[in-house]
């Protein structure tokens, strides 16, 4: 087994305080309350500072080790059509576009909650709209990535959540 530290404390922290006040919001909080603001406003908060550690954080956190890439992530679709396995000691292509998808839609849930609160759009149906759609949108997205999550585990037999857990991934070395 060889162990490698890939997830630093902000990420971990980061990913599973993301978990617990979407899924609060998403799920249990009402949402006519000032208690849903301020999650959701934490939400914001917590991602703007991942964006600013995506440039600032250790190797494994910045966005340059995961640039978006369509090639890399066809080229990761061959690999588990073909059978073959290639280690990625950070994120993944595919898992790289999941990430920018999570946080990108995490700012417009934001945005247009805001807006709502406003007098300028007070009363106006689309950012309503606009709103439940990007949870929707939110709720797809986190069933695929843990489904990948789990598939990627076993494919590749690195056990993904434990290392967002730990901060290290172990491979097999054979
Ligand atoms: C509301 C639910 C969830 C959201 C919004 C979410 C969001 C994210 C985000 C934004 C990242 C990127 C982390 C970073 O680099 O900062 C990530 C990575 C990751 N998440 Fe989640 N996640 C959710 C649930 C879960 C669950 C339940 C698991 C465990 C089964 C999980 C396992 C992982 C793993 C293993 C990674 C790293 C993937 C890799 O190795 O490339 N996530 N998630
Ligand atoms: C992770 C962040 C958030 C999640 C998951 C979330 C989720 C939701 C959901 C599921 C609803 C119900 C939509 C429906 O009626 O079908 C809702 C409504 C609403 N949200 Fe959010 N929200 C978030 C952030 C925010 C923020 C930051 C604000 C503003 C400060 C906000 C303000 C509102 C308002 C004003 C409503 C409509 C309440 C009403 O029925 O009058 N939300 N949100």
């Amino acid at each position: 087994m060889k162990k490698i530290r890939v997830w630093d404390p902000l990420v971990r922290v980061f990913h599973w305080s993301l978990v617990i006040l979407f899924t609060a919001n998403a799920f249990f909080v009402d949402d006519e309350s000032k208690l849903h603001d301020a999650i959701g406003y934490a939400v914001v908060a917590l991602v703007l500072m991942r964006i600013l550690w995506g440039f600032l954080g250790s190797r494994y956190a910045r966005f340059s080790s995961f640039p978006p890439s369509l090639s890399g992530a066809t080229g990761q679709l061959t690999e588990i059509a073909t059978g073959r396995k290639r280690i990625h000691v950070g994120h993944t292509p595919l898992g790289a576009l999941m990430i920018y998808n999570l946080l990108a839609t995490m700012l417009l849930i934001g945005l247009s909650g805001y807006l709502m609160t406003t007098d300028a759009f007070w009363g106006l149906k689309w950012p309503e709209e606009l709103h439940e759609a990007c949870v929707t949108w939110a709720e797809i997205s986190v069933v695929l990535h843990i489904l990948a999550v789990i598939y990627e585990s076993a494919r590749t037999k690195v056990n993904l959540p434990r290392a967002m857990v730990t901060g290290y991934k172990e491979f097999r070395v054979e």
